[in-house]
């Protein structure tokens, strides 16, 4: 079988070809599936219902349905180029800030539309808040980097509380505890990226967005992030663009797999890295193409 798919050669699908068990994918969701189940009865908690994003009259993300389960990590992944940030953008409407975009279809939070007259975009992003793929630390102290979300919003609870709070979530209290008063800048990539983290917990959202958050990090740093992704799910939902198949399978529960614009195929992350039903999702993930 060798249909022409989008320009990609499809390829017959087995239950798990010799590339997918070089990469060790199939091992990694098992390890996985045996310590975490994933939950069955996960409410979504942002829906997208034949959501299109335009820059222009481009359309960078197309007639994608989706559903981001609570309290699970969602994995986007699809090669560059295809949406993922553009989609993942539009959760807590930071798109906002590019000129000329525009979205149709629907995309729900809690049921209520996010791009509907209803929500206060500075809200929104309180609740569903992000983590980029660099860090991106304010140039000022650990202590104010963490705090000073809260402060301009007017929390009226103890500061140096949720500081610490927030920085034991983030797996970076231990590190820290004793320069709080330290530039931010003075630490290392991986420990701007769970500053970065506890930053984002502080404004105690509900829904944790990360933009490849490890890409810039060392293979230490990213596990660190990694095994902090595998915690937060207790508490947040998380949605965690990647490029790389391995963490993708090491901590999410679900994966969605985009490409160029359309969401080809989503499910749980073990059934998409050992039997996907797509040709074009197993190309992808035993690395045909991207
Ligand atoms: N500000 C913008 N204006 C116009 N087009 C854009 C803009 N940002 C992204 N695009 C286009 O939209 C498409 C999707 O881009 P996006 O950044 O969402 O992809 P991605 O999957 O995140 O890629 P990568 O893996 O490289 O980060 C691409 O064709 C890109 O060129
Ligand atoms: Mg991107």
């Amino acid at each position: 079988m060798a249909a022409k798919t989008h320009g990609m050669v499809a390829v017959r699908r087995t239950p798990e070809t010799a590339q997918a068990q070089a990469l060790g994918l199939a091992a990694l969701v098992q390890a996985r599936a045996a310590a975490a189940p994933a939950s069955v009865s996960a409410e979504p908690v942002i829906r997208a219902e034949r959501l299109t994003i335009r820059y222009g009259e481009f359309a960078a993300v197309r007639e994608v349905s989706l559903d981001i389960p609570t309290k699970q990590v969602t994995a986007i992944i699809g090669p560059s180029g295809c949406g993922k940030s553009t989609l993942l953008r539009a959760m807590n409407r930071m798109n906002d800030f590019i000129e000329r975009t525009s979205v149709s279809g629907r995309l729900l939070y809690q049921g209520r539309d996010i791009y509907g007259p209803g929500w206060d975009a500075v809200e929104l992003r309180r609740r569903i808040g992000m983590v980029f793929q660099r860090p991106n630390p304010f140039p000022k102290s650990i202590f104010k980097n963490v705090a000073w979300g809260p402060m301009i919003n007017g929390y009226r609870g103890h500061l140096a509380e949720l500081v610490e709070q927030s920085l034991r979530k983030a797996a970076l209290w231990e590190e820290v505890k004793d320069k709080l008063n330290q530039s931010a800048l003075a630490l290392s990539g991986g420990q701007q990226q769970r500053l970065c983290i506890a930053r984002a917990i502080a404004m105690q959202p509900e829904v944790l967005l990360m933009d490849e958050p490890c890409s810039s990090l060392d293979p230490i740093a990213t596990r660190h992030i990694e095994d902090l992704i595998d915690q937060l799910k207790a508490q947040y939902t998380v949605v965690l663009v990647t490029h790389n198949m391995q963490q993708a399978a090491r901590v999410s529960d679900r994966t969605a797999f985009l490409y160029m614009g359309e969401l080809v195929e989503v499910g749980d992350t073990s059934r998409m890295f050992t039997t996907p039903d797509n040709p074009r999702t197993q190309d992808y993930i035993t690395g045909r193409f991207g």
